[in-house]
């Protein structure tokens, strides 16, 4: 019998996601998705923990939507199914969220690292949307995300072709912000969001929404609600302390207010 689909760690103030299901290439069955789901939620839920990492294995990040479970599935399952749930479900989140990707992440694995904030890529992995050779299209965001990074021919591409892409032409192309040697890409993965775990928190919530903003709006509208943003920034106590850390040359301690 195959245990939790998902296992969960903690290290200073981060939450770590780790999917586990290596007899199916962590391929994203229901369960995967929504133990997956429920552990973003907890995470993004406690005051404790500043930045998310998703992870997978040394092998495999994900090898996609679980094909075996969606064979057979009809029109109504896959309007009701978890998957439908989760890409808004994690969209959702408020927390930062890094993607650490080692080995494959294809299909809806790319989809969930695409969906993350950052991504830190091992030299060993390998990105792609493959859904086409199954006579189907991505359906985690795939197509949106793709051709809002690398602009419509490169994503046209990638998704008309199914061709992979390994670690450093995914940076090339602005996909991932770092590549480490293998063996390295989860501690990297994990430095990074322990970066931003010590930033202020609200003033992190914040800035992901801003920057998250760039995408669904025109420039003006972006600025104005940049500008917004900015001023609940300022109503903080922690825009406060930082500032007067500054000023008194120490180290600011920041408490989430
Ligand atoms: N769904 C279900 N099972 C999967 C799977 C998937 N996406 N990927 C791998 N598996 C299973 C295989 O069927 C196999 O199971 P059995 O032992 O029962 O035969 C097991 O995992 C091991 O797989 P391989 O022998 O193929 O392993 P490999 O190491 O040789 O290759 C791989 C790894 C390149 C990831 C290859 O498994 C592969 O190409 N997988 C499918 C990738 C894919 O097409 N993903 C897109 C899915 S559709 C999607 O994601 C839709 C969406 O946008 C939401």
């Amino acid at each position: 019998m195959a245990g939790e689909p998902v296992t969960v760690e903690t290290r200073g103030g981060v939450g770590i996601v780790r999917l586990d299901r290596p007899e199916a290439r962590n391929a994203l069955s229901p369960e995967v998705f929504e133990a997956l789901g429920e552990a973003i939620d907890r995470f993004d839920a406690d005051p404790g923990i500043g930045c998310i990492v998703i992870a997978g294995s040394d092998e495999v990040f994900a090898a996609g939507a679980d094909i075996k479970a969606m064979r057979d599935r009809s029109f109504q399952d896959a309007m009701t199914q978890p998957s439908a749930r989760f890409w808004p479900r994690l969209a959702a989140c408020r927390t930062p969220l890094v993607a650490a990707v080692s080995g494959f992440a294809l299909g809806g694995g790319c989809e969930l690292a695409l969906a993350c904030d950052m991504i830190v890529a091992s030299e060993t992995a390998e990105f792609g949307q493959p859904e086409i050779t199954l006579g189907i299209i991505p359906g985690g965001g795939g197509t949106q995300r793709l051709a809002r990074v690398l602009g419509k021919q490169q994503a046209m591409e990638l998704v008309l072709t199914g061709r992979r892409i390994r670690a450093a032409e995914a940076h090339e192309l602005g996909i991932v912000n770092r590549v480490t040697r293998e063996g390295e890409w989860l501690d990297a993965a994990v430095e990074l969001a322990q970066l931003v775990a010590r930033r202020p928190p609200i003033a992190v919530q914040l800035a992901k929404q801003a920057v998250l903003a760039a995408d669904e709006t025109a420039l003006s509208a972006g600025l104005a609600y940049e500008r917004r943003l900015f001023e609940l920034a300022m109503a903080t106590e922690d825009r406060v302390e930082g500032m007067s850390a500054f000023i008194e040359k120490r180290k600011p301690r920041f408490r989430g207010r």
